[in-house]
C-alpha cells in the first residue's frame, strides 16, 4: 500500500484492516519496543480501573492480539473479544491457552451483540482507528448494561505544548523507523501519528461519552497525557 495506510475517506476501514493483517506477526514485539514495554503497565491500569469480578460479562472491542481480553479473563470475567482483522484474532486465540475467551470477527462500529449486555466494555488503542469514532462510542454504549463501565485507552494529546511537540516528534520520526527496521513497513507505523492527528483524543471522547448521557466520566492521564484512559458509567 504505497500511499500509506491512513485515508480520511471510504477506503479507511479497508486500509486499517490491511495494516493490521500485515503487521500482526510482529505487532506484540513492536508494541513492546516502541513503548519501552510500558504499554503492559498502561493496560494493567485499564484493568484496575475496569475492576472486573468473577462472572461479570466483559467485552473487549478491537481486541487485537488479546492483551486486554486475556487480562480480563485472568480476573474471572466472562470475556468476548472482537476485532475485524483475522490475523490479529488468530494470534489472540493462540494465546488463549484455556480457550476461555470467545474471540469473534466483527466491526466495532456495528457489532451483532445484544443491547445492554456487558458489565464492562473496553477498547484499547481501537477508537482512533475507527472511520467514525462517535459511531464506535454509540455502539459501546448500546451493548453496555445500565450501570456498566466503559473504558477507552488510547494515545492522547498532551496539553503542555513542549511535551506535545516532543512526543509527536517521537511518533512522527522514531516510531516509523521502528516499523521500517522491524517490519520493513515505515508507513504502517507512520499511521499512528497520522491517525492521532485526526482523532479528538481524550477531550473528544469525554465529550462523546457525556453526550451519550454517561455519568462519572473521568480522564486518567498517563505520562502527562501522552496516553489516556477515559472511564464512564452508563446511566441506570
Ligand atoms: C492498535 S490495535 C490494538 C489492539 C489491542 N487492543 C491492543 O491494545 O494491543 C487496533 C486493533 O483494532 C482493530 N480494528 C480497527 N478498526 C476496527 C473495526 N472497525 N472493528 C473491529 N476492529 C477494528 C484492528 O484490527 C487492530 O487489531
Amino acid at each position: 500500500m504505497a500511499e500509506g495506510y491512513f485515508a480520511n475517506d471510504e477506503t479507511r476501514a479497508e486500509r486499517v484492516r490491511a495494516l493490521f493483517d500485515t503487521i500482526a506477526p510482529r505487532y506484540d514485539f513492536i508494541n513492546d519496543l516502541q513503548s519501552l514495554w510500558l504499554h503492559r503497565r498502561w493496560k494493567k491500569r485499564l484493568i484496575t480501573l475496569a475492576n472486573p469480578t468473577a462472572g461479570q460479562r466483559a467485552l473487549d472491542l478491537c481486541c487485537g492480539t488479546g492483551d486486554v481480553a486475556l487480562a480480563l479473563a485472568a480476573r474471572g470475567a466472562d470475556v468476548t473479544g472482537m476485532d475485524f482483522s483475522q490475523a490479529m484474532l488468530d494470534r489472540a486465540s493462540a494465546r488463549d491457552k484455556n480457550k476461555s475467551i470467545t474471540f469473534t470477527k466483527g466491526d466495532a462500529m456495528e457489532t451483532d451483540l445484544p443491547d445492554n449486555h456487558f458489565d464492562i466494555v473496553t477498547m484499547a488503542y481501537g477508537l482512533r482507528n475507527l472511520a467514525d469514532f462517535e459511531a464506535g462510542l454509540r455502539e459501546i454504549h448500546r451493548v453496555t448494561k445500565p450501570g456498566g463501565r466503559i473504558l477507552v485507552l488510547d494515545f492522547g494529546k498532551p496539553t503542555f505544548t513542549p511535551w506535545r511537540w516532543l512526543y509527536f516528534t517521537y511518533l512522527k520520526i522514531a516510531v516509523p523507523l521502528f516499523g521500517k527496521i522491524f517490519c520493513r513497513d515505515a508507513p504502517a507505523y507512520a499511521y499512528i501519528h497520522e491517525s492521532l492527528e485526526h482523532y479528538p483524543a481524550q477531550q473528544g471522547v469525554d465529550k462523546g461519552l457525556r453526550e451519550l448521557d454517561c455519568c462519572d466520566c473521568t480522564i486518567h492521564k498517563i505520562l502527562g497525557g501522552a496516553m489516556t484512559i477515559n472511564v464512564a458509567v452508563k446511566q441506570k
